[in-house]
């Protein structure tokens, strides 16, 4: 394959700088950030013999002995290690960039990639603010990139029938559509590791990057960041996220009109700063979404012990990670009795005349990244949109993290989805950004 060169320097966009693959082609991966989640996404392109891990960064030299391990096993040749991930991106041989960092590093990357004319999957949340958010979905359009985020339900097929039968309107009016976050961290949770100096000075910078200079916590690094507001959304973009997604999906909703939220940090004693308990509302414009998190406390949120539900009219969904369920509700079309003790046999006859309205169905399944992965490979090839393109990732990151404006706001904000803005809270909008730590700006 060759690689596309325009005549004038000024034409130089990112198209120039990438190739086009063929279907016999494989694809040079550059994978940024491999601790839990970039390893378990590493897998998932692994499975496949059209990707080559071509390059990796990481911040811990495990992380990356494990990679190189692993796509050796693979047959692969040894990849690449990068320091800087900038660097990495800079890689004219890579097609494209597998960026599975915390979220506060998400929108840099991504934009440096698609201006660097590589194609990115991304993991979720999409992410940090809704500002960013936006910039990357700009990024991915200027540059013709191919964009999958990492909400992996979208490519499981047990899901995408759920998502179909539920558009279909089989569940008659859609009412309700609720997700569940619930562990109990109670009483140690992260425990409250002390601030100090850290281990490494340049390590922690490179960990904070645009995220404010605060003084070293342990609990601030590796996977517990989600705790943490400067490098996440906590459990309603890290969960919240994924739930969100799948019942916007199945209701065809793009953005949300108004959203609220009530919750605290009421039983654990760690130092985390999000919630362990909280109740996020969202008005679809005539379906409530909720997403509820409750990490004291985890007995299950409804009757089949699901992550989510779907109340319609005529029928519920339950979903869960490994299964979906959908069972039909009674009804009667005689009208309410009222009910007077001078004649009991009015109300008697109301129950007894409801019937079944639709047929109960299940499915099962499992949402992984391999296929997440595929559907990536085959959009690098096609040029087709994923199945958890940009704007998707977009529209569903942001709905969770208008919600944590409204829990730091203890406010019902109204949502205008076109602008982007607040309608009724000014000092909520100044939440949709934050000013990053120099040297780093958002391109
Ligand atoms: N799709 C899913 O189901 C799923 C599951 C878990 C995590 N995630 C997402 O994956 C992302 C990472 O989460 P995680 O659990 O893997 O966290 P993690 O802390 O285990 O991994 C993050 C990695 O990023 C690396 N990193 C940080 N700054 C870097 C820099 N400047 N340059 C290079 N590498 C850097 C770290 O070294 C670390 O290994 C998060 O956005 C999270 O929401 C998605």
């Amino acid at each position: 394959m060759h690689r596309r060169h325009f005549s004038t320097a000024t034409a130089l966009t990112a198209l120039s700088y990438s190739r086009v693959l063929g279907a016999n082609d494989r694809a040079q991966l550059g994978y940024i950030g491999l601790g839990n989640r970039g390893d378990q996404v590493h897998d998932g392109f692994l499975e496949w013999g059209d990707a080559r891990t071509a390059a990796i960064c990481d911040l811990k030299s495990s992380y990356l002995d494990l990679a190189e391990k692993k796509a050796k096993d693979h047959g692969h040749d040894t990849p690449k290690r990068y320091a800087d991930w900038r660097k990495l991106i800079e890689d004219k041989s890579l097609d494209a960039v597998v960026i599975a960092t915390p979220d506060h590093w998400h929108a840099l990357q991504m934009i440096a990639a698609c201006d660097a004319g590589k194609d990115v999957y991304c993991e979720k949340p999409l992410s940090l603010t809704v500002f960013e958010g936006r910039r990357m979905v700009e990024a991915a359009e200027r540059n013709k990139r191919v964009v999958q985020v990492g909400i992996h339900r979208r490519s499981a097929k047990f899901l995408q029938e759920a998502a179909a039968y539920v558009q279909s309107g089989a569940l008659g009016k859609i009412t309700l559509a609720q997700g569940w976050h619930l562990t109990n961290e109670w009483p140690t949770g992260l425990g409250a590791a002390p601030e100090g100096p850290p281990p490494s000075e340049a390590e922690w910078d490179a960990w904070l990057g645009p995220a404010p200079k605060v003084p070293y916590n342990r609990n601030r690094m590796y996977y517990n960041f989600r705790w943490f507001y400067n490098y996440s959304g906590g459990q309603v973009t890290n969960f919240g996220v994924h739930y969100v997604d799948m019942l916007r999906w199945c209701l065809g909703k793009d953005a949300p009109k108004a959203v609220t939220v009530m919750g605290g940090k009421y039983a654990i004693d760690d130092n985390r700063e999000i919630p362990d308990t909280l109740q996020a509302m969202w008005d679809y414009d005539g379906v409530m979404m909720v997403f509820t998190q409750i990490n004291a406390n985890a007995a299950p949120g409804n009757a089949l012990k699901t992550e989510m539900m779907i109340r319609g009219t005529k029928g519920t969904m339950y979903l869960n990670l490994d299964r979906w369920e959908v069972v039909p509700e009674v009804i009667t079309e005689l009208p309410l009795p009222q009910r007077t003790p001078v004649d009991r046999n009015l109300e008697k006859g109301y129950n007894p005349s409801k019937k079944p309205v639709l047929e109960a169905r299940k499915s099962t399944g499992y949402p992984t990244a391999q296929p997440h992965a595929r559907n990536f490979l085959d959009c690098i090839k096609s040029r087709a949109k994923c199945n958890c393109d940009v704007l998707t990732g977009h529209l569903s990151t942001s709905a969770t993290l208008i919600a944590n404006i409204a829990y730091k706001t203890r406010s019902y904000l109204e949502w205008d989805a076109r602008a982007e803005k607040f309608t009724n809270n000014a000092a909520a909008n100044q939440l949709l950004h934050y000013k990053y730590r120099p040297p780093w700006k958002l391109a």
